[in-house]
């Protein structure tokens, strides 16, 4: 391989990040991740430009969550669309959500002073963002099924909000992201799977079986290296977990919990079960 040939990471996260077209997005993460797996020479890279928001296709429309329609009882078919377009949004976000927390903390890839991450925590985000551009093909699959595609709903931009909200803070990033919003997937995946049984589409429970085991290796991701930042930086987990999601989330976290696959993903029910209850108006 020639030195021209060695991926870099932050290149091909930038790319990522600058690619609108959402099949060219997902596409381009799996083409790659599997480059990355198969060279023997490899390297991060540094970023200087990070694009504030990732490119994204003109539609979907992009939306408030409080200006989201409200859900209609309306058809078998319009319901299963609005779900499938819905959590490939999600999925959408979280592979321009991986690249993102690879590009923007690769300053700290074997940083000489304080804190330093080693090659396997930006290994462990390029895995995340191959899982959910998989995750993004598979619904996009679906859609197809109903003639529907990615865009023709309008989708709301709640995910990236946070996102934003996290750019300056490593820690109060993989609190929010993997370890609040991705383990709310783990709580509803499995409600949802047990629908699509029930309505005898096997093909989307199977679907959603493959997210959800994914997701909890997300998770758990984001709550090993949550733990060697707080390790490192002296800090107590739960205390800390505590405090980011109060300046950072902004909401209760929404019972009922998967405790053991949360627990699978080494989240400790005490840093968030307290969550569930906390009055941020009392706070404020
Ligand atoms: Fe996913
Ligand atoms: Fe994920």
């Amino acid at each position: 391989m020639t030195s021209q040939n060695i991926p870099i990471l932050t290149k091909a996260a930038l790319e990522v990040l600058n690619t609108a077209n959402a099949h060219e997005k997902a596409n381009k993460t799996r083409a790659f991740a599997s480059l990355w797996r198969q060279a023997d020479e490899k390297s991060v890279g540094q970023i200087t430009d990070m694009p504030t928001r990732p490119a994204r296709p003109d539609r979907p429309e992009l939306l408030m969550p409080r200006d989201m329609p409200k859900r209609k009882k309306g058809n078998f078919d319009q319901n299963k669309i609005n779900l499938l377009h819905a959590l490939s949004h999600i999925e959408l976000n979280a592979i321009d959500l991986a690249w993102d927390i690879i590009a923007r903390f690769s300053y700290l890839y074997e940083a000489k002073e304080g804190f330093a991450l080693p090659l396997a925590f930006y290994e462990d985000w390029l895995k995340v963002a191959d899982d959910e551009a998989k995750h993004f093909l598979m619904l996009s699959d679906e859609l197809e099924k109903f003639d529907a595609k990615y865009g023709d709903l309008p989708a709301h931009d709640g995910v990236w909000e946070s996102a934003e909200k996290t750019t300056d803070d490593f820690a109060a990033r993989l609190a929010i992201v993997p370890m609040v919003l991705e383990a709310r997937g783990l709580d509803v995946t499995p409600g949802m799977i047990t629908l699509m049984n029930e309505q005898g589409d096997t093909a989307m429970a199977d679907t959603l079986q493959i997210i959800y085991n994914d997701e909890v290796t997300h998770v758990q991701a984001g709550t090993v290296w949550f733990k060697q930042w707080c390790e490192y930086h002296d800090k107590d987990e739960e205390t800390y977990f505590q405090e980011l999601v109060q300046e950072y989330f902004h909401a209760r976290l929404k019972p009922p919990f998967n405790h053991p696959a949360r627990e699978e993903a080494g989240m400790i029910r005490d840093w968030y079960e307290p969550l569930a209850d906390f009055d941020y108006k009392k706070k404020a």
